[in-house]
């Protein structure tokens, strides 16, 4: 490997986010060694990420996983097994990417900060559910979390302007913009006839199966205002959501002195990817670049809070903070998992949320054998409600 070019470790290397990775690394070969893979049911897709890019390490789920990767694979390559090998792979590039889906993405969240590596996060169900525990390993020598989230990764940007004194003082509020999904403008009689195909049906995005679901109950702005209060130090109170449907704009942040700082390109992962590799340096490729030779209009609206209460729970949630965030967000994936099996429909979504969230006892959240019990309680809750 010549001496410039970074080692990267993609994790969720055959989801959405993993694939528009492998083709950013793809454009930036002289820059970037791709070195250590994972995935999980997909085997030949990440058998064939394996040998294009020659990787060294390829992290798989279970044994039973391993056996049939090692025929599909046909090369000598380091393979290592569940959380453990997540943890492994997470702890041994410049550059580890988080697109592992929902909360078993946590060892590549906490190794990588643990061993003082860049994280590139857009994994965000690790950090909502573990945030006390990732705030102790994030100050670890060399350790930096960069955000892939689009609106993360905006305001990011936004506040390069900011001295980043700790809370950002001259900053009045973030806020956060929301395509508003498939159901923005629904009625209640068209909400309660939501299916499966309506809500996959995302106006702007492309994404993975999951987020996309979350995108159309807004849960997903939800997750997004204890990411975002997560990742800047900065209280909920401080954090507002607005529903812009072009999606041009991908959040922003507001000044004391009134002034608002956004960042605008087209809807378009590779760019927030690219910009958490290459950072201080910007990578030469401009995915979304705007043409504003033709007319270019941008409206904004507030969030309909009634239609869609997820973004209610994400707040409150934040407030009683320690375990709840974990709770919500353990409580959404087991619904949303369900609704997708079409075991239940899209309002019940929500519903099993909240129930979950109404059955929490306080806890403090300070290790991580409590934040495991916590993910297993508020899980057996929600299966609980999904069978009333
Ligand atoms: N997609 C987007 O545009 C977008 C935007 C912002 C943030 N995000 C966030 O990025 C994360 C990934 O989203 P996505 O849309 O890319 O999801 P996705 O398409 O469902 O991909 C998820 C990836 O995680 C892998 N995976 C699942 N369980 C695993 C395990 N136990 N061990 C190792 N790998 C495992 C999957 O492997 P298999 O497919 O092989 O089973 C796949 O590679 C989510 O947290 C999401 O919220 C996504």
């Amino acid at each position: 490997m010549s001496p410039s070019r970074r080692s990267v470790a993609l994790l969720g290397a055959t989801g959405s986010i993993g694939v528009q990775t492998l083709d950013v690394l793809r454009r930036e070969r002289e820059k970037f060694e791709l070195v250590a893979i994972a995935g999980g049911e997909q085997l030949s897709e990440l058998a064939a990420i394996a040998k294009e890019f020659d990787v060294k390490s390829v992290a798989v789920k279970s044994e039973r996983h391993r056996s049939e990767f090692v025929d599909l694979v046909e090369r000598d390559v380091e393979i290592v097994v569940g959380d453990e090998g997540l943890r492994d792979l997470s702890q041994h590039a410049d550059v580890i990417v988080n697109a592992v889906l929902g909360f078993a993405g946590l060892p590549v969240t906490l190794g990588a900060l643990s061993a003082g590596k860049r994280l590139a996060l857009a994994n965000k169900e690790s950090l909502i559910a573990a945030a006390p525990l990732v705030a102790k390993v994030r100050n670890t020598d060399g350790a930096a979390l960069l955000p892939i989230d689009s609106e993360h990764c905006a305001i990011h940007q936004c506040l390069a302007s900011s001295p980043g004194i700790a809370g950002y003082p001259d900053v009045r509020r973030i806020v956060l913009t929301a395509s508003g999904g498939p159901f923005r403008g629904w009625n209640d009689e068209q909400l309660k006839g939501a299916t499966k195909e309506d809500a996959l049906h995302h106006p702007t995005w492309t994404m993975g199966a999951k987020i996309t679901i979350d995108s159309s109950t807004l849960m997903n702005k939800g997750l997004e205002v204890l990411e975002a209060s997560a990742l800047f130090g900065i209280d909920v109170e401080r954090i507002d959501v607005v529903v812009h449907p072009q999606s041009i704009v991908h959040s922003m942040v507001e000044y004391v002195d009134g002034s608002v700082l956004a960042q605008l390109s087209r809807p378009d992962m590779r760019l927030p990817i690219a910009y958490c590799l290459g950072l201080p340096e910007r990578l030469a490729h401009a995915y979304g670049a705007l043409d504003f030779s033709k007319p270019l209009a941008l409206s904004f609206e507030p969030p309909d809070a009634a239609a869609f209460p997820a973004l209610g729970l994400a707040y409150e949630a934040a407030r009683v903070a320690g375990a709840a965030p974990a709770w919500l967000s353990a409580a959404n994936e087991v619904a949303v998992a369900a609704f997708l099996a079409d075991q239940i429909k899209w309002r019940d979504i929500v519903a099993i949320v909240a129930s979950t969230m109404d059955h929490y006892v306080a806890d403090p959240l300070d290790s991580l054998s409590s934040l495991y019990e916590n993910d297993d309680v508020a899980r057996r809750w929600a299966r609980a409600s999904l069978d009333r």
